[in-house]
């Protein structure tokens, strides 16, 4: 018995922006791009919000497991571009798809979002399905029996346009994931989360929602989230407010590199399985590179690898749900294979969690 999947699904948006699109707005090319990442296009929102995509694939993702609205009992979505802050991008999703009676929340792992939401939902059902079987009622609470999983993002909003470091990695769009409790089958197998601090700010957006003039804040610096780090520029001065992406990219590929490895390994210890039983592996679609090179530290043929980013880039909290719908999807994913998901942004956050289909 576990938390099985169930259902799944992907939306995005319509505009497909492609490298050499690209290359007419930032110094870089084609070439340039397919190199040192694996990406070819990505999709980017004109008039889609992130509620249009998160409800897209969560309606696809209710559809493909023929379930009604009704009778989802939580909602998780993972997101690092809400449409507002409040309401939460969840509340939004929820009325919208008419999730009657889901609890609904959000969660912000960044990259990492997919394995934290399914590790979190999952967490939640199974203490709903072991509680049962306590004498009631000692712990009434609610009960979770099945939940929609949805990572959506509108990165478009956060991505310096005039920054080539950053602006040719990042997509739009979302991916969801339906579990449930099943007597039957084993589901999750093990999960395994982890932060690791990064004083650096390696990856870091501030709020969107820029330093106001604000009646009682001194100076606007202080509300940088560089400047909270204390971080300063060489003149010693607090760095500024920027909200848009920023990265130190190759800090973060050794980061990533060895995040992936680490989680990949751990969750399959855990569960008690080889890296050979593993039928396909869903990591985080942010640089073919890291897949690769990962891929050969890890010592598993890249074939048993979904690769998704050449077509959409990096979708962040969205990119291992809509990678795993494609896997499925391809019927790469059969019943009863083991599948490995991993992943790692910032935070920072790494983690990985391995589930039999
Ligand atoms: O999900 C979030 C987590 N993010 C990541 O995991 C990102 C991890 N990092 C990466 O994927 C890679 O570091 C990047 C793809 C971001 C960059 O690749 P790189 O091989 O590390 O390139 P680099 O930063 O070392 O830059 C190499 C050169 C530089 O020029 P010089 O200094 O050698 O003359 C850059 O200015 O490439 C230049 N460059 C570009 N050239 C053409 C940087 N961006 C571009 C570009 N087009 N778009």
């Amino acid at each position: 018995m576990g938390c099985k999947v169930v259902g799944w699904g992907k939306a995005l948006p319509e505009l497909v922006v492609t490298n050499d699109d690209l290359a007419q707005i930032v110094e870089t090319s084609d070439e340039w791009i397919v190199e040192r990442t694996g990406i070819h296009r990505r999709h980017i929102a004109r008039s889609e919000t992130t509620t249009d995509l998160a409800c897209e694939a969560g309606q696809a993702a209710l559809t493909q497991a023929g379930y009604d609205p009704d009778s989802i009992d939580l909602l998780i979505c993972m997101t690092i571009t809400p449409d507002s802050v409040v309401p939460a991008e969840s509340c939004l999703i929820k009325a919208r798809l008419g999730l009657t009676h889901a609890v609904a929340f959000d969660l912000n792992a960044a990259c990492s979002g997919c394995i934290y939401g399914i590790d979190m939902a999952s967490t939640l059902i199974e203490a709903s399905a072991l509680s049962e079987t306590v004498p009631a009622p000692t712990r009434p609470r609610n009960r979770y029996r099945r939940a929609l999983v949805i990572g959506a993002e509108r990165l478009s909003r956060i991505v310096d346009w005039t920054d080539r470091a950053t602006c040719i990695l990042f997509g739009d769009g979302a991916g969801a994931v339906i579990l449930e409790w099943d007597s039957t089958a084993p589901g999750v197998l093990s999960s395994f989360l982890k932060n690791t601090d990064d004083p650096q700010l390696t990856l870091a957006c501030d709020t969107v929602f820029g330093p106001a003039a604000l009646p009682f804040t001194q100076e606007r610096e202080e509300l940088s989230v560089r400047a909270a780090a204390g971080l300063t520029d060489e003149m010693g001065a607090l760095l500024p407010h920027h909200p848009y992406i920023a990265m130190q990219g190759q800090a973060l590929f050794k980061f990533a590199t060895a995040a992936i490895v680490e989680a990949a390994q751990i969750a399959c210890e855990r569960a008690g399985v080889s890296l050979d039983d593993i039928a396909c592996i869903v990591p985080h679609q942010a640089n073919e590179r890291i897949i690769r090179y990962a891929a050969k530290k890890l010592g598993v043929p890249l074939e048993r690898f979904q690769i998704s980013i050449g077509e959409v880039g990096n979708t962040s909290a969205s990119s291992v749900l809509m990678a795993l719908t494609d896997a499925y999807q391809t019927q790469r994913i059969q019943p009863g294979d083991k599948v490995l998901l991993v992943g790692f942004g910032g935070g920072l956050t790494s983690g990985a969690l391995v589930f039999e289909a």
